[in-house]
């Protein structure tokens, strides 16, 4: 099959790579003219874990780059919006760059296509493509639209992509289902799995596939995104319980999870949601709700849960330092979570801003985001270190603040060498708190009972007994694969 991906993004390009490893011929699009050129170079512009391979496996042979979208429409059979749709200010998704490609693509189109909108979009969104279209001159027989959202996690979206649970498809003719279903058969009929050259994963692996009506496949992404979202604030409203109770939030993840009704997933508390999926669909979702009359006021909480516990977070530090003025703190993580360069809504940057309004001076480390951190932080004015060793070298005391492996295996008895103050505060529930109290580090996590503060009339007493360590650590991601 012959497909085009508009926008070369975190998704688009992910995909467009995954279609050309399922044997297709792709062409993926992208207006920034420095992003194609680097594509075409060999470059790879995100931290993607297996995307590097994929790339070089594909690139010249089944991948092509694009900066015309015109051309790239004409070739293709199956077109699939991946644009960006960032948050506007008053919460509703910005749809105007999705509007924009259904204007070129009501201009390019010369014969029968499928469009499918992959971007997470509101429900509506394809109507509007489709009217949007017929506007701009397309008759509306040449052309079908149809909704094929990705659940793709960054840092493992490779994987998440060609092993899915299910695969979604919103179609309102045949000819959407009959097309869509060809493109994604080697993963549906599970000849893919037993290719010699597929990527590492189960050899026997099942996806269902889900056929629905366009609006429902619309509005399955923005609730799985919505609920997933709210078992994450969940968990860390019971893990400020468990800290006020001195109950271990791991313990309780362990008993609650194993409930299959419920299940440990996404279940690891921490310092809330971020990235450029959950907190701007929950929005989003609550506003399409309010559009319709319906109050979501659920979704409401989840978000107020969630700003909240960086808050808390950052409550913990000073509990933990007394006063943040002058503090010199080693911050390990800066991506929104582990295994990703991606800074957008990353809780780790919104810490660094708080710690640094009060005062604090910061030294940071990310096996991938720090680049783009520099870009990101409103104040310039922290330093970046070579590895978490470096970062921790004098500081007062280190956080933790994304998922990555490789701080799950800190040397911690260096890391007590390396610190002013022996003080480790996981924002991530990473460690293992006996292995950090073995090398003589003060542990503060999240949703365990709090330590005494080291800070504070020269006590040095643990007030927490019994806080075992059940093996239910936070999902961790590798640095590897870039
Ligand atoms: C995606 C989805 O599109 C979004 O809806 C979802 O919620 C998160 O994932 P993502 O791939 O992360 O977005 O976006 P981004 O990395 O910003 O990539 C979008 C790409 O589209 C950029 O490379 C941008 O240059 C390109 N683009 C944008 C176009 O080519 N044309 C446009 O008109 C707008
Ligand atoms: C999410 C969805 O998982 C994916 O299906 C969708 O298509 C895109 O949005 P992503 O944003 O890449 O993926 O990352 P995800 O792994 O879902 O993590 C989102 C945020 O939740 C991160 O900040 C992460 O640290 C946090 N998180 C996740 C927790 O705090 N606890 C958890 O148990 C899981």
């Amino acid at each position: 099959m012959n497909i085009a991906v508009i926008g070369a993004g975190y998704v688009g390009l992910v995909s467009a790579a995954c279609f050309a490893e399922l044997g297709h011929e792709v062409i993926t699009v992208d207006m920034d003219k420095e992003k194609i050129a680097r594509l075409r170079a060999g470059g790879v512009p995100i931290h993607e874990d297996l995307l590097p391979e994929l790339l070089r496996r594909h690139h010249g042979k089944g991948l092509h780059f694009s900066t015309d979208i015109q051309a790239a429409f004409q070739f293709c059979d199956v077109a699939f919006i991946c644009v960006g749709t960032p948050p506007s200010p008053n919460g509703d998704a910005d749809l105007s760059f999705v509007e924009g490609v259904a204007q070129e693509l009501a201009l390019a189109l010369d014969d029968h296509k499928i469009i499918v909108e992959k971007s997470t979009v509101p429900v509506g969104t394809c109507e509007a493509v489709s009217r949007t279209m017929v506007l701009h001159g397309a008759r509306r027989e040449d052309f079908s639209i149809a909704s094929n959202p990705e659940f793709l996690r960054e840092g493992t979206a490779v994987h998440d992509f060609l092993f899915p649970d299910r695969i979604l498809l919103g179609v309102a003719d045949e000819a959407s289902r009959r097309a869509l279903t060809a493109i994604y058969a080697p993963i549906l009929d599970g000849s893919y799995y037993r290719r010699a050259s597929s990527l590492a994963g189960p050899t026997n692996h099942v996806a269902k596939l889900i056929v629905t009506g366009v609006k429902s496949a619309e509005l399955i992404k923005h609730a799985s995104n919505a609920f997933l979202a709210m078992k994450i604030s969940f968990i860390n409203a019971v893990a400020n319980v468990c800290e006020g109770v001195g109950a271990d939030v791991r313990e309780v993840v362990q008993g609650v999870g194993t409930d299959s009704r419920i299940g440990t997933q996404f279940l690891t508390p921490g310092i809330g949601y971020g990235g450029s999926c959950f907190p701007k669909d929950v929005l989003a979702f609550r506003s399409v709700a309010k559009s319709v009359g319906y109050d979501f006021a659920l979704l409401t909480e989840v978000m107020k849960v969630n700003n909240e516990q960086k808050l808390r977070f950052v409550e913990k530090i000073r509990k933990a330092l007394w006063t943040l003025r002058g503090k010199k703190l080693a911050v390990l993580g800066l991506a929104f979570k582990g295994g990703t360069d991606d800074v957008r809504e990353s809780p780790a940057l919104e810490i660094v801003q708080l710690l640094k309004a009060e005062g604090a001076s910061i030294r940071a480390y990310d096996p991938a985001a720090m680049e783009r951190a520099r870009g990101a932080l409103i104040d310039g004015t922290i330093s970046f270190a070579a590895d978490a060793y470096d970062a921790c070298a004098g500081a007062d005391a280190v956080l933790v603040l994304a998922e990555w492996e490789e701080f799950a295996a800190l040397d911690l008895n260096r890391i007590r060498a390396l610190l002013k103050l022996p003080i480790l505060i996981d924002g991530k529930n990473v460690l293992q708190p006996s292995e950090v109290r073995k090398a003589g580090l003060h542990y503060y996590g999240v949703g365990s009972e709090a330590e005494a503060p080291l800070i504070d009339s020269g006590s040095r007493q643990r007030f927490a007994v019994g806080n075992s360590d059940l093996s239910h650590p936070a999902t961790l991601v590798s640095a590897s694969g870039d």
